[in-house]
């Protein structure tokens, strides 16, 4: 049994998802997870909420509530909706937990021990009508390096560049809008990441199985000698992780806290303890350190992380550069699985502008399994994809209902019109028969190598196909006219199409669980995995009542 660590980026606090966030990290790693523990591994699957930053101050003050209040709230409605979609966290954590305030304080402590954090004294935009300093996204403006005119202080989440506030053109507060800015001095801790390149290139140079997207995003930033400039780690804001050295004060630097991108990726550990703290898991230091100490045990577990595009500088390099520079044996990622962007009716979906379907309108509107699947047959692996009402109607219609709803529907009918509630022991199974076996075998192959692989595109496809062959099966073999002549030849045909529910229902559960638990629970099967085609498909055959 292998142990699999998951991990997906850890949505901003300030306020609801849209589906492009959804798809860009949160629900593939609940597709990757559930087929892993489908396929018996011992799995961690972790997910959280990211407290902290502009992002977070920015909305609470749009709420107009303390920040802390405004956390909680959001927490619990996003953990909600995350129900909702059925993603299968074993922990929706925090990142403003007591575990990461001490995780973080302790790096920022092991990287200036290591040499690798310096004070620098530097100047940062400042608002004087809002009467503050305006870090990341509380000044906005027009990107450098592609001409976005709303690129944020941070980030420009047009074309990912990583920027400071100083270097974006007009630039304006986001609180106010005022454009009465003026430079000054303040003092900040800075990572010197660049003493890290050659480490993290001859790391990301090991990584030759990781998808494209991740490796290019990863060798633009080293390459360029951009992304790896050393970066401020600490902001003057009230809000966050105070700055200290491990548990110790940290002279001059009182009253700033850390920055939200230092803290974020260490809640990934920090929520492996919060798991362990709420009452999961061995119950001790160990339960979550066998997860992420190699010297605990984490070198048996394979670590996957999921994010969209913009979150992959900071995965590659930053958070890498904070795991070695601490040179403490703590696990690094084995696997990035990066996304693309999904659009919105030809344009962007935006949370600042309110674009797009939301998580909670989605869910309002539908059931959770028909975005899923939709979703991830349509995940933005090697380009961005765009959704739009039309394609969403027309791919749901057909694949679930039109394909495999039909499928189930049709034969569970006839079965009841002909032979009753009981699946039909009579008649022998034919080359029919044998021969949709040994296609589903070689489907069932390249599906679970695809899910191996996380390529969520192909094995959807794959699933639909193997649906697809079901209903062929159906309609080739016949049985409501064979019935007329040979009824037990009818029944054979029934009984071997009745035994594709389970098999179906198994393999489907990864991207419709609940679809999936009401196709095993009527054929009083469960859900596990078909160890071959030939057991899945006889897998509700020794049942008493066959
Ligand atoms: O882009 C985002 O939504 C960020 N909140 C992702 C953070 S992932 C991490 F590093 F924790
Ligand atoms: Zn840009």
């Amino acid at each position: 049994m292998a142990r699999i660590l998951i991990t997906s980026a850890i949505p901003y606090i300030n306020g609801i998802k849209h589906l492009g966030n959804l798809i860009g990290s949160q629900l593939p790693a609940d597709l990757f997870a559930r087929y892993n523990r489908a396929r018996g591994n011992e799995v961690l699957f972790l997910c959280a909420t990211d407290e902290h930053g502009t992002p977070a101050e920015l909305a609470a003050a749009k709420a107009g509530k303390p920040v802390a209040e405004y956390c909680a709230e959001m927490w619990a409605v996003q953990n909600d909706i995350a129900q909702g979609f059925r993603l299968s966290f074993d922990h929706f954590g925090r990142s403003s937990s007591p575990q990461n305030h001490r995780l973080t304080q302790h790096f920022a402590g092991r990287l200036a021990e290591a040499g690798l954090i310096e004070e620098v004294s530097e100047k940062q935009v400042y608002s004087i009508a809002d009467g503050r300093f305006l870090p990341d996204r509380y000044i906005e403006g027009t990107c450098p390096n592609c001409g976005y005119d709303k690129a944020r202080g941070d980030q420009c989440e047009n074309c990912t560049k990583q920027l400071d506030p100083t270097d974006l053109i007009n630039p304006r507060s986001a609180i106010s809008g005022s454009t009465d800015l003026e430079v000054r001095d303040t003092k900040h801790l800075y990572l010197r990441q660049s003493a890290l390149r050659d480490d993290l290139r001859a790391w990301i140079d090991s990584k030759t199985d990781w998808p494209i997207l991740t490796t290019s995003i990863a060798r633009k930033w080293l390459d360029d000698g951009d992304g790896l400039q050393d970066r401020g780690i600490t902001r003057d804001l009230d809000w966050g992780i105070p700055v200290k050295k491990g548990d110790q004060p940290w002279p001059g630097m009182e009253g700033k806290v850390f920055y939200v991108w230092f803290d974020a990726p260490i809640e990934y550990i920090a929520c492996a303890a919060e798991w362990v703290d709420a009452g999961n898991g061995p119950g001790s230091e160990q339960g979550w350190e066998r997860w992420w100490r190699r010297d605990k045990g984490a070198d048996d577990v394979r670590y996957v992380q999921f994010m969209g595009k913009d979150n992959v500088p900071f995965h590659t390099l930053s958070f890498p550069a904070t795991i070695l520079g601490s040179g403490e044996p703590w696990k690094l990622v084995d696997y990035i699985k990066s996304f693309n962007y999904l659009n919105y009716d030809g344009g962007q979906f935006s949370t600042s502008q309110g674009r797009g379907v939301f998580m909670d309108q989605a869910l309002s509107i539908l059931p959770a399994d028909y975005w899923r699947w939709w979703l991830l047959s349509h995940a933005p692996e090697t380009s961005d994809s765009e959704f739009t009402w039309e394609a969403f109607q027309q791919d749901v219609n057909k694949d679930l209902a039109d394909v495999l709803g039909n499928f189930v529907s049709r034969i569970t009918k006839f079965c009841r019109a002909k032979f009753g509630e009981a699946v039909p022991g009579a008649g022998a199974y034919g080359p029919q028969e044998t021969a949709l076996i040994a296609d589903l075998q070689a489907r069932l192959d390249r599906y679970q190598a695809h899910m191996e692989a996380i390529e969520i595109r192909k094995a959807a496809a794959e699933l639909r196909a193997i649906w697809v062959a079901g209903n062929e099966y159906l309609q080739s073999a016949g049985p409501w006219t064979v019935f007329k002549d040979d009824p037990d030849r009818a029944a054979a045909i029934t009984r071997f199409a009745l035994n594709l529910i389970p098999f179906y229902a198994a393999l489907s559960a990864p991207f419709i669980p609940d679809a999936a638990a009401t196709m095993a629970g009527a054929m009083g099967a469960d859900l596990s995995w078909p160890t071959s085609a030939q057991d899945g498909v006889a897998g509700i055959a020794p049942r008493p009542w066959l």
